[in-house]
């Protein structure tokens, strides 16, 4: 018999979506449990229950710090660790002068397993299990990040970013490469252990119709894969492809026109949608990602969730680490809610967490597996302290719930929050 964790705490866990059926769509128990067994949760109830069915297994208290599936950061570029925070730029600029010279440093494999390394870290810390990241152009910076999450047991998306022009020299591949690129590293790490790979053109001002039409034609290859890419952050960015596109009907057509749209697609940021594309990629069933501590350090505006939502738009939620300013999915909440209200909506903080956990997984199409606490899913959990800070924790006194108990800790919580982290059902942090 496999050996049995039972993790005690308070449980949230999510039977339904709760933009559909409001906050009751989440199930909370002030006295919960989770039983672990061989990387899967095999029952989640109460903890009493648990203990008195489950008395061989092994018990971790975690007393009342909130325990839930552990976060899913649906759009990142773990190449930008270091340049996170970098000062004055909005995208184009922030790209030349930031962006492009620090995923230079990536043709060397010994920095990419540095950085890989110190990214997953970083954010295993602030209770982040799953991620979807852009590496760098060098199918080793692709290497060394799937080496990295396969040693600590992680569910990962990655792929190779791939530019052929508006990019420096040594930043540039070309459609035949990148194709041939991708596909090698598609073969090599699809479905090994616990990682996926993504196609991933960086947007379409970085490749010309020839990459795109090649990569196209990789996602034709294997529609079982994911497709990331950038849509439509910033006004001066889509005014740009409207140059380098003349044929194109809008931004997204630029990707629909070479095979990179459908259900499996993944479009981070979507803030300036035309009416088309917004009917387009609801048809198709792709999936966006909001980005909101990046969308204001960028000064891109403000994506519309309320209405996506309320359109039936699947939507993730992510840092987009580093032109996003945290690591911290908190800290990602709490933007959610802030670009919520100056939009006109709260988000309850139910929708804030089934974003930053379903909604992030059912983006990535791993809702099967992974981003909620329930019988069946893979074991990675987070156990939040709710009283994390001195601020937090005289604010959350006077909680006469479970929402009013965890919002401070969504707006003013950040690591010192996340008391534990759990993947595959060992505990990382
Ligand atoms: N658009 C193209 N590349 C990037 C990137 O690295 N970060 C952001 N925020 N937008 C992009
Ligand atoms: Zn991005």
């Amino acid at each position: 018999m496999t050996a049995q964790t039972l993790l005690l705490g308070q449980t949230l866990r999510f039977a339904a979506d709760p933009f559909v059926v409001g906050p009751d769509a989440a199930i909370h128990d002030s006295a919960g449990g989770a039983l672990i067994e061989g990387g899967h949760v095999t029952a989640v109830g109460h903890g009493a229950d648990l203990r008195a069915a489950h008395p061989q297994a092994r018990v971790v208290d975690h007393g009342d710090a909130l325990l839930m599936a552990g976060f899913v950061d649906a759009h990142v570029h773990y190449p930008q660790t270091a340049i996170i925070a970098s000062w004055g730029k909005r995208l184009i600029d922030w790209l030349n002068l930031y962006t492009f010279p620090e995923e230079m440093r990536f043709a060397d494999p010994a920095y990419a397993a540095d950085i890989a390394g110190r990214y997953l870290d970083l954010t295993l810390a602030n209770g982040t299990t799953t991620v979807c990241s852009y590496a760098t152009i060098h199918p080793a910076s692709v290497d060394a990040f799937f080496d990295a999450a396969r040693a600590r047991g992680q569910r990962v998306v990655a792929g190779k970013t791939c530019m052929d022009r508006n990019a420096p020299e040594g930043l540039r591949d070309t459609a035949q490469s990148a194709y041939d690129d991708s596909r090698a590293l598609l073969g090599k790490w699809h479905g090994v252990d616990r990682l996926s790979y993504a196609i991933t053109p960086r947007f379409s001002p970085t490749s010309t119709p020839d990459q795109l039409a090649a990569l196209g034609a990789l996602w034709a290859e294997h529609p079982d894969c994911l497709m990331q890419t950038h849509l439509s952050e910033q006004t001066d960015e889509i005014a740009w492809v409207r140059g380098l596109y003349p044929q194109a009907r809008d931004y997204l057509d630029t990707y629909e026109s070479h095979g990179l749209l459908g259900a499996n697609g993944l479009y981070g940021h979507a803030i300036h949608l035309e009416p088309r594309e917004r009917d387009r990629l609801l048809e198709v069933g792709a999936a966006l990602v909001h980005c909101p501590t990046s969308n204001t350090f960028i000064g891109s505006g403000l994506f519309d969730m309320a209405g996506l939502v309320a359109a039936g738009q699947r939507v993730g939620l992510a840092t987009d680490t580093g032109g996003g300013s945290s690591f911290s999915m908190l800290r990602t909440m709490a933007a959610a809610y802030e670009v919520g209200q100056l939009r006109g909506t709260a988000l309850h903080p139910a929708q804030l967490l089934w974003l930053a956990t379903v909604g992030s997984a059912r983006a990535l199409r791993l809702d099967g597996r992974i981003g909620n606490l329930a019988p069946g899913m893979e074991a990675d959990i987070v156990a939040i302290d709710l009283n994390a800070t001195p601020a937090i924790a005289q604010r959350s006194t006077r909680a006469q719930d479970i929402w009013e108990a965890v919002f401070p800790t969504i707006m003013m919580g950040d690591d010192r929050a996340i008391r534990a982290t759990w993947v595959s059902g060992q505990r990382l942090v």
